[in-house]
């Protein structure tokens, strides 16, 4: 059975960035307030031409150019989103035109900040049972756009960006070694974005009462988070076979510091056992862990052969965590550059749209 190693890693944010200070000018609130109760300094936001496929596009094709992989050697895209581009096609799509993954089946994985365990957990399921070879995984938010910038419970805390991994199949041992994906749909209304789906379609209503924005239980939603991210990482070690000592770093959603810190002393660790990103970022959902893992294997922190935890919670409510080996590029001669497929795939969709657009002209005169 062959094993699922992450090859390839990148990250992207937009560069404009929004500190405390500047959201202070919005709400009632102040940089020491935020600092203490969440640890965020400050966020990156999308501009306006920038969506969850074009960040995304950004940090697929610096994770395949790390793995050294073609675009059109992928089989498998799924993108995790909080903030998808629509409810359909999927950004998985949107994505899969714009890098050029011509034989690539793509689909977008629905489970909040939790997304990217659970889309890393199906695409190694995929490569385990032999049916694909190389998968993109991606996490990507532009949830600035659902914030209330009015609501200073939620608009301090969340932040864009993008981060995606290349996983590939190999007979060495390593890779995604385990993986637990919990829910609990019972507490489904403390972090919601209920507008524009089919229950409440988008009307005059839900646009006055709110509900294209986020809303969140926020007390509920952090002791739900302190009581699941300790369990689940150690759930997922047992697993592995493994405990705590075996493991080079923890990973966890960047949510809050306090969080984070509060699953430490859960498990026992010093919190330099964890890698923590959330003061430049604030939390950018389901790209949090590809972001600081990225950064982590930039820094040296992560290195092939080291055991890393990777663990999340979020709406739904959902929770997760896995144990990877950190593998790194699979050696080869050859040299790919990915981002020259970015120009061929513009052209290829290009041809494709005109063909579609004489296709159905003739096919109208023929009727
Ligand atoms: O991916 C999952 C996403 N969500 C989360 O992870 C959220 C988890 N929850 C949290 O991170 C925290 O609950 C928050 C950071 C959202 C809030 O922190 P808290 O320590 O739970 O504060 P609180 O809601 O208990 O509010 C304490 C006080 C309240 O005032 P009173 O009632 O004591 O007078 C709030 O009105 O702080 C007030 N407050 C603020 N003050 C200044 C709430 N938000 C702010 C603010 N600035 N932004």
């Amino acid at each position: 059975m062959p094993f699922a190693h992450i090859t390839g890693w990148g990250m992207y944010v937009p560069e404009p960035v929004l500190t405390n200070d500047d959201i202070a000018k919005l709400v009632d609130t102040n940089d020491e307030w935020i600092r203490d109760r969440t640890g965020i300094r400050e966020r990156h936001i999308a501009r306006e031409h920038e969506f969850p496929s074009t960040l995304a596009v950004e940090a697929s094709i610096k994770a395949l150019r790390v793995a050294n992989l073609a675009p059109t050697e992928l089989d498998l895209i799924i993108c995790a989103s909080s903030s998808p581009e629509y409810i359909f096609p999927a950004t998985a799509c949107l994505i899969q035109d714009q890098i050029g993954a011509t034989k690539a089946g793509a689909f977008d994985l629905s489970a909040a900040c939790t997304g990217f365990v659970y889309a890393i957990n199906m695409a190694a399921q995929a490569i385990r049972s032999g049916s694909i070879k190389n998968a993109l995984v991606i996490g990507t938010e532009t949830l600035s756009r659902f914030v209330d910038w009015k609501d200073r419970n939620t608009c301090i805390l969340f932040g864009d960006g993008a981060g995606a991994f290349v996983l590939q199949a190999s007979e060495k041992p390593g890779g995604v070694l385990s993986a637990v994906m919990r829910s609990d749909g019972s507490g489904a209304d403390s972090l919601t974005l209920l507008g524009g789906g089919s229950r409440h379609p988008a009307s005059e209503a839900t646009i006055h009462e709110g509900k294209h924005f986020v809303q969140m239980d926020g007390k509920e939603v952090f002791r739900f988070a302190t009581r699941v991210m300790g369990r689940a990482t150690l759930e997922a070690l047992e697993l592995a076979g493994m405990t705590t000592d075996d493991v080079k770093c923890i990973v966890p959603h960047q949510a809050n510091y306090r969080i984070i810190e509060t699953a430490a002393k859960y498990l026992k660790l010093s919190m330099d056992k964890f890698v923590v990103n959330v003061d430049r970022y604030g939390n950018t959902s389901t790209a949090s862990i590809p972001i600081a893992t990225v950064e982590a294997a930039q820094d040296g922190r992560v290195m092939p052969g080291d055991k890393v935890v990777f663990v999340a919670f979020g709406a739904g409510l959902t929770w997760g965590a896995m144990v990877v080996e950190w593998t790194g590029p699979i050696p080869t001669k050859k040299h790919v550059h990915p981002e020259q497929y970015r120009i061929i795939a513009r052209l290829r969709s290009f041809v494709r749209r005109a063909i579609r657009f004489i296709e159905g002209f003739l096919s109208r005169k023929e009727l």
